[in-house]
């Protein structure tokens, strides 16, 4: 085969690749604008309560981000593989009937979510039947990441490891987040939380090992240096985030009383891998030139503060796995502001910078054009970031103080109001600083012409 007729079969699947970018970017904006609706009620709770309660918005809130993980990390790398591989994709009707797949399903969900149809558990709480198509969904993508890549795993890159890792394991943990719907799981309750728990910590692992390794990739082709993918530092890095990825949902679990060494382990090494990345990412940054910084400057900034973000969260995730502490933490917004500041502040950064590198590639024209928009979206976005992170912080510490003196439920509501202002004002800001993100890609993606 010519390498021109190679060239054209990638773009085919680059088209598709588009689609999928597309539909990520969709799912990020709709759960943006569920999760300020959600920031609303918890300030006003009858602000639509008849139409829309907070029942609906959280799980729909919640779903639709992560959809936007994945789906933006699966597009990404159905870019990334025919590049590497240095062939066409081994399936192109295969990325169709993936998206086709996925569209439907995410509709599915969506519609039963306003309906009011549940169902599931926490974080998968649609109706259980769509599991098996999400399940089925990803069959298409896992074909084409191996067939095309054929990854030789004694010379293969660190992030072909990550991401036939988190493929693997998107398999096995979405398989284990089901046990319940079987009664030797379902009756036993110690048995129950521990296994479901286990199964979502480690769905968050494997989106991590998706969305880290399309960061490290993109770390080797903005300073078009290879040897940090292949370095001793990264293959560290890539175990400790395997081990991270079987044992650290054990913080999620102190609560139950499971076997003392599961906690222990859990918490020795809990979050180390964001240490290992964040050395990554500042090597990276001694190594690029000046040059290669301004031309790479969208994904260049959006990796730089995803460090900083790291760095943040690192130290909150571990103060947070101290059992001893995480006895007055669990349940808190303390909780839920590591939940966000991780899946904004890192998973989402690193997806934008290989956006805007993707957008970079196809339409260099379109992306030059739309960086002082994007560029303000990244500041609006870690400015408000900011805010929004501490006023969680700030709402779990008055739960923590209300009750160590006992405080009545109402009051400690009460002393939480401006905290939780804070948190939806400050999250609207979220919302306008990564719509300007989504919209200069989107705006680039969609022309017809690169202008
Ligand atoms: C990329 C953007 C965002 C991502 C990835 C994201 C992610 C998440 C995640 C993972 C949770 C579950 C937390 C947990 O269970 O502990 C959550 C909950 C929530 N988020 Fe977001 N979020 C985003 C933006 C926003 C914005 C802009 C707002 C606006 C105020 C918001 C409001 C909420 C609310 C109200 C909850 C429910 C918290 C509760 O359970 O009480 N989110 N979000």
């Amino acid at each position: 085969m010519t390498t021109e007729k190679k060239l054209t079969d990638s773009c085919t699947s680059d088209k598709a690749a588009k689609a999928f970018l597309v539909l990520a970017l969709s799912y990020l904006l709709f759960g943006l604008i569920l999760g300020v609706i959600g920031g609303f009620q918890y300030i006003l709770p009858p602000f639509l309560k008849d139409r829309l309660s907070f029942q609906q918005t959280r799980p729909l809130h919640v779903y639709l981000v992560i959809a936007w993980i994945f789906t933006g990390a699966q597009a990404v790398i159905y870019y990334y593989i025919p590049r590497i591989a240095n062939r066409p994709l081994y399936w192109q009707q295969g990325i169709w009937l993936h998206f086709m797949l996925q569209l439907a399903v995410s509709l599915f969900i969506i519609t039963s979510f306003f309906l009011g149809y549940f169902g599931g558990r926490e974080y998968l709480e649609f109706p259980p039947v769509l599991g098996l198509f999400i399940f089925l969904s990803w069959i298409p993508f896992a074909i084409n990441f191996f067939a095309t890549l054929k990854p030789n795993y004694k010379t293969a890159p660190v992030y072909i490891w990550s991401w036939s890792t988190g493929i693997l394991f998107f398999f096995i943990t979405l398989s284990e987040s089901y046990l319940w719907l079987f009664d030797f799981f379902r009756t036993n309750v110690v048995r129950d939380t521990t296994i479901q728990w286990k199964a979502l910590g480690s769905m968050v692992g494997s989106w991590n090992m998706l969305v880290y390794g399309t960061g490290i990739y993109l770390m080797e082709k903005t300073s078009g240096n290879a040897n940090p993918a292949r370095s001793p530092v990264a293959y560290f890095f890539y175990f400790l985030g395997l081990t991270n990825l079987m044992f650290n949902w054990g913080h999620h679990t102190y609560i139950v009383p499971a076997a003392p060494w599961v906690k222990t382990v859990a918490y020795v090494i809990s979050m180390t891998e964001l240490l290992i990345l964040a050395h990554l990412i500042i090597q990276w940054r001694k190594m690029m030139t000046d040059a290669q910084k301004y031309y790479h400057r969208l994904p260049y900034r959006l990796l730089s503060f995803a460090d900083f973000w790291i760095i943040l969260n690192l130290i909150l995730a571990i103060t947070i796995s101290v059992p001893a502490w995480n006895y007055y933490t669990h349940g808190t917004h303390i909780t839920v502001a590591h939940a966000m500041g991780a899946t904004i502040g890192i998973n989402t950064l690193l997806l934008f910078a290989s956006v805007f590198y993707f957008i970079q590639q196809v339409r260099p024209n379109a992306a030059e054009r739309r960086k002082k928009m994007a560029g303000i979206g990244i500041l609006i976005t870690n400015i408000a970031l900011l805010v929004f992170w501490l006023s969680l912080l700030g709402s779990g510490f008055v739960k923590i103080s209300g009750k160590l003196n006992n405080e009545a439920f109402y009051l400690i509501m009460k002393k939480s109001e401006p905290w939780f202002k804070v948190f939806t004002y400050s999250g609207v800001f979220v919302l306008l600083g990564i719509s300007l993100l989504i919209f200069a890609s989107l705006k680039a993606l969609l022309r017809k012409k690169d202008l």
